[in-house]
């Protein structure tokens, strides 16, 4: 996965890519990271990439041609092709596990990061084809939902997690929440770890997990057990 950045700030992304496990992952050549200036494509001599917006109203717009100009020159420099370009804006359809796993599987994603109050329209209309939010409420910028975006995508791209199957058995996956998770010491503060843990029965220790994990979702996310196929089993224990 190549992931080519658009923004005015590529350091907030670079420094934060380049940490933990997308740091290693881009060691080890799993996923790339292009962060691009979009200020290198200012076409005056102050570097402006923002004025008044036509109308009036607070704040600054930032101009079609310098984001046009720094998309074609990212598409120039993957030998002309054309890849998704993702904006990450609050207008956007809602940030999900499955919109990670669709834009998992292309090669290249173009993440584009708006500034200011927004970005000439026409420039949108011509390059955008997703326009992503990470949820209801603004941010300054687009750069961290871009590294919300790409963190999820990363950690499903083959070999990012050194667990094949850790990306897959997971919450949401399945519309259910993960279940609480225990490690030495067996008793801290006087809590001990739930006994079925120390069991070594395995059928049991699966069946805790399920239990905790419909348990959490009901409490948590109501919502998302609409959705989580529950066995008629389940159901009844659940409302009884
Ligand atoms: N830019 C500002 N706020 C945002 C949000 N919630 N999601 C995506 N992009 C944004």
């Amino acid at each position: 996965m190549n992931f080519h950045v658009m923004t005015l700030f590529p350091e907030m992304i670079e420094r934060a890519m380049g940490e933990s496990i997308t740091g290693r992952a881009i060691k080890a050549g799993h996923i790339s990271v292009n962060a691009v200036n979009i200020r290198d494509f200012a076409n005056n001599k102050h570097n402006r990439v923002d004025d008044y917006p036509y109308g009036g109203g607070a704040g600054m717009v930032m101009q079609a041609e310098p984001v046009y100009q720094c998309y074609e020159s990212i598409c120039r420099s993957i030998g002309n092709s054309r890849p998704r370009v993702v904006f990450m804006t609050p207008q956007g359809r809602t940030f999900n596990q499955q919109m990670a796993e669709e834009l998992s599987r292309e090669e290249d994603l173009i993440l584009l990061c708006g500034h200011y109050e927004g970005i000439d329209e026409r420039v949108l209309e011509k390059i955008v084809t997703d326009n992503v939010s990470i949820g209801d409420y603004v941010l300054t910028g687009g750069e961290l939902p871009a590294l919300v975006v790409m963190d999820t995508i990363s950690r499903l791209v083959p070999g990012v997690l050194n667990n094949g199957m850790s990306a897959v058995k997971e919450s949401f996956s399945d519309n259910l929440l993960e279940y609480p998770q225990y490690t030495r010491p067996e008793e801290w503060m006087g809590e001990k770890v739930p006994p079925v843990l120390l069991s070594g029965h395995h059928k049991n220790i699966a069946a805790w997990y399920r239990e905790q994990s419909i348990l959490r979702t009901a409490k948590n996310r109501p919502d998302l057990l609409e959705k989580a196929e529950l066995t008629e089993k389940e159901r009844q224990w659940l409302i009884q």
